[in-house]
């Protein structure tokens, strides 16, 4: 009895939280809606116009901007926000303008690229979701909010949720890689990290989901391309993650410089509108991409009035760069060619993002020049990073237990990326301080003290043209040695490993090699940095390979012959420490594949959840004359998603299911025993994947569906459980209803998604 009332006490209390949670927000709904219709009967119509514009910052010098071009145009009102300005002053001083010298004194937005971490870098967004660690990805951008927001920004370009499974396109780099389920889990992680509970506090900043939509899908991999996709692939295998992040409240989103199925994302009134807003209720504003609006030009949708008046009818609401929109709607208002109404709706959904940030109350919120002095990189946010990078680092082979290795006798460190400050935070590090970013060198010498030798010889030139070297190296600081020749570095570092016990290869793509703009149509190690591991091989000692890498490789070679190998991304500003940890054992590497990694080029796209053809080839089967197959390679990729290897080992239980037949809604346990068998102590990512043996559409022969990441002691076994509904089984059918169809699916389990436990299961309505 005792037991029921409290329990009612705490259900109406939670009732009560719930409803005066729900009344608050409607209440300052109510107080928003009254403070922006009160602003905007005060607005001309080029006011309006200027909300809507996000010119490129120029050159701002502090102190000096009343008076510079930005400046004036700040005063007329025809700015509503900047982007990627780094400095504090510089952003109050800007704001100063805005809000002291323009007629309304409306406060503009300040955004950022920041995409893995402010001045603290985190590892590349690939190498995150490669943690599979949601509660630590959310940690990340919960840091870069609060560095951020120290620093005057209040809105970020990210999270970058775009689906990819083409590895020739750089910016797969930015991704959580080619999996829905995963990227869903990730991007809700961000929002969640960005924006808090509470997007008017001074350390939490708006998120912006990008690209909307369907940018990693760019024929042939090459940057900007256009994407052509059913609509089904579309709601099944793309969406979600946009979705998630919609859901989790993120308050802006970016729409992508790709057409889709004919029309521009920038002009595609069914994306922006019909899908975006009508059909998953984004209240937010829409942003274009850099002069994405422009771009229209080229695509050959007409010249800049009408591309202009295309993109805001379609849904956006600001114009990144391009001026379009301030520069072309009055004539098009005139012309009949928008309405007042659409241009009101895009000012207003821009003057309550401001609003929610709290830019009204107090336009300088996010500009404590105080908090930038003491929040930025702090101890704390460092220890962080150098944490989080060590859960991304997937080891991908490991022959006879060469990692980790002893610190004692002499350790010969090799290659072009083991004393490179530049590159080590990885693309688009905008507030990077390169400075501040600890190399592989420095970390080893840090890690070792007295105890080994380190002997360092560069041996090679990430890449030997240095036209390329230009562009692929952290921007103005080029990385190639010009005074000696490609067998002259060989040599010298040949010479140096001879003399070693093992040597330790840190090789792999310069930073810009992959991100915006970076796309290869060779992924293999480049430059004459295959050469100098396999001189690096001849000398007899074992070498490990330390790579370095913003998307998946073609590694065939490296596997054959190289013992042990171990991915690091990009992991950071503490990429150095982060490896050093790593490689000298004191952490044991957990991070799973979240891209398929091929055998070779002509594999791609190649995906773990494809489906599975008339003509399949059994697993781990070769050539058949009328399979749907290659003649000159197997089907398998050469590491498959959600692989990657531990020092220890995981010996798994078959998986028991508490049930053979369910119906309607009724959840299913599924658990598996996983022990860890091995001599380490170490964490694994068990993974969930479900198969929908027959349906109205043909279905994946595999979806990832859940995982845990699990921390064994050695010799522990734990049981790991997965409660599956309906809703875990539901698609968008031929007709784009979200439904389940009842019949017979596989449930597996495992440490990848190819080495699944499975059992079958029959779910009726
Ligand atoms: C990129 C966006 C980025 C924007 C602003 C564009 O080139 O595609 O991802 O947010 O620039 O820097």
């Amino acid at each position: 009895m005792k037991l029921k009332i409290i329990f009612l006490a705490s259900v109406l209390f939670m009732n009560w939280t719930i409803v005066f949670a729900q009344d608050k927000a409607i209440q300052s709904n109510k107080e928003m809606n009254i403070f922006i219709d009160a602003l905007m009967k005060k607005m001309t119509p080029e006011e309006k116009l200027g909300q809507l514009n996000l010119p490129g910052s120029g050159d701002i010098v502090t102190g000096q901007t009343a008076s510079s071009d930005i400046g004036l145009k700040i005063k007329e009102g025809k700015v509503g926000g900047l982007l990627n300005i780094k400095s504090v002053e510089k952003i109050r001083d800007v704001q100063k303008v805005a809000v002291e010298q323009s007629r309304l004194k409306i406060p503009l937005i300040f955004g950022m690229d920041v995409i893995h971490g402010y001045e603290t870098t985190f590892p590349i967004p690939l190498g995150l979701a490669a943690s599979w660690d949601i509660k630590l990805i959310e940690k990340s951008a919960r840091i870069a909010a609060q560095e951020a927001s120290a620093d005057g920004i209040c809105w970020t370009y990210s999270p970058m949720v775009d689906i990819s499974r083409d590895p020739r396109w750089g910016r797969i780099a930015e991704s959580a890689g080619e999996d829905a389920f995963l990227g869903s889990q990730i991007a809700k992680a961000f929002v969640r990290g960005y924006q808090g509970d509470d997007l008017s506090k001074n350390n939490t900043i708006m998120a912006c989901v990008k690209h909307f939509a369907l940018y990693g899908a760019a024929e042939a991999g090459r940057d900007y391309n256009t994407t052509d996709m059913s609509f089904q692939r579309m709601y099944n295998e793309y969406l979600p993650p946009y979705k998630a992040a919609v859901d989790a409240g993120a308050g802006s989103v970016m729409c992508s410089f790709n057409e889709i199925n004919g029309i521009p994302a920038t002009g595609n009134k069914w994306l922006l509108t019909n899908l975006l807003r009508d059909q998953w209720g984004f209240g937010g504003f829409v942003v274009t991409d850099y002069t994405g609006i422009n771009e229209m030009i080229e695509h050959g949708m007409g010249d800049l009035q009408t591309v202009s008046a295309l993109a805001l009818n379609a849904g956006v609401d600001m114009d990144m760069v391009g001026e379009g929109l301030l520069t072309t709607l009055k004539k098009s208002l005139e012309e009949g060619k928008t309405s007042e109404a659409q241009i009101d709706q895009a000012c207003r959904r821009i003057l309550e993002a401001k609003y929610k940030l709290g830019l009204f109350d107090d336009p300088y919120r996010y500009c404590d020049i105080k908090r930038s002095k003491t929040e930025i990189s702090t101890p704390e946010n460092i220890q962080a990073a150098r944490e989080t990078a060590t859960q991304t680092f997937v080891l991908l082979k490991n022959e006879n237990q060469l990692l980790p290795i002893q610190k004692k006798g002499k350790i010969a460190l090799i290659g072009p990326l083991a004393d490179s400050q530049d590159n080590m935070a990885g693309m688009w590090s905008v507030a990077v301080d390169h400075n501040q970013s600890v190399t592989v060198l420095q970390g080893f010498k840090d890690a070792i003290g007295d105890k080994a030798e380190i002997m360092y010889a560069k041996g090679s030139n990430i890449v030997d043209d240095a036209d390329l070297d230009k562009w692929v190296s952290s921007w103005d600081r080029p990385s190639i040695d010009l005074k000696h020749t490609p067998a002259e570095l060989r040599e010298e570092a040949v010479k140096v490993a001879a003399n070693c016990d093992v040597i330790v290869a840190v090789m792999g793509e310069a930073a810009e090699m992959s991100g915006e703009s970076s796309s290869r149509s060779d992924i293999s190690l480049p430059g004459s940095q295959r050469e100098l591991l396999a001189a690096l091989l001849e000398t007899g000692k074992p070498v490990v390979l330390v790579l370095f890498t913003g998307r998946p490789l073609v590694l065939a070679w490296e596997n054959k012959h190289i013992p042990a190998i171990l991915n690091v991304w990009f992991g950071g500003s503490q990429s150095g420490n982060a490896i050093a940890d790593v490689i000298f054992g004191s952490v044991n590497p957990s991070g799973k594949l979240p891209a398929t990694f091929p055998q070779n080029l002509g594999q791609v796209p190649i995906f773990y959840n494809h489906k599975n053809t008339g003509r399949p080839l059994a697993d781990g089967d070769w050539y058949h004359k009328y399979r749907s197959n290659y003649l000159d390679v197997t089907n398998e990729p050469l590491y498959p998603f959600g692989f990657g290897l531990s020092y220890t080992h995981f010996t798994y239980g078959d998986l028991k299911l508490d049930q053979k037949a369910l119906i309607g809604d009724q959840t299913l346990t599924a658990s598996i025993d996983v022990t860890n068998s091995g001599k380490y102590d170490g964490s694994e990512v068990v993974q969930l994947y479900i198969r929908d043996l027959v349906g109205t559409v043909t279905r994946p022969v595999k979806e990832l569906k859940g995982f845990e990441k699990v921390f064994l002691k050695a010799g522990e076994t734990k049981t790991i459980t997965f409660a599956i509904t309906p809703e875990d089984l539901k698609f968008y059918n031929y007709a784009l209803q979200y439904d389940w169809e009842a019949g017979d699916f596989v449930i597996m389990a495992g440490g990848n998604s190819k080495d699944v436990k499975s059992a079958q299961v029959n779910w009726m309505k």
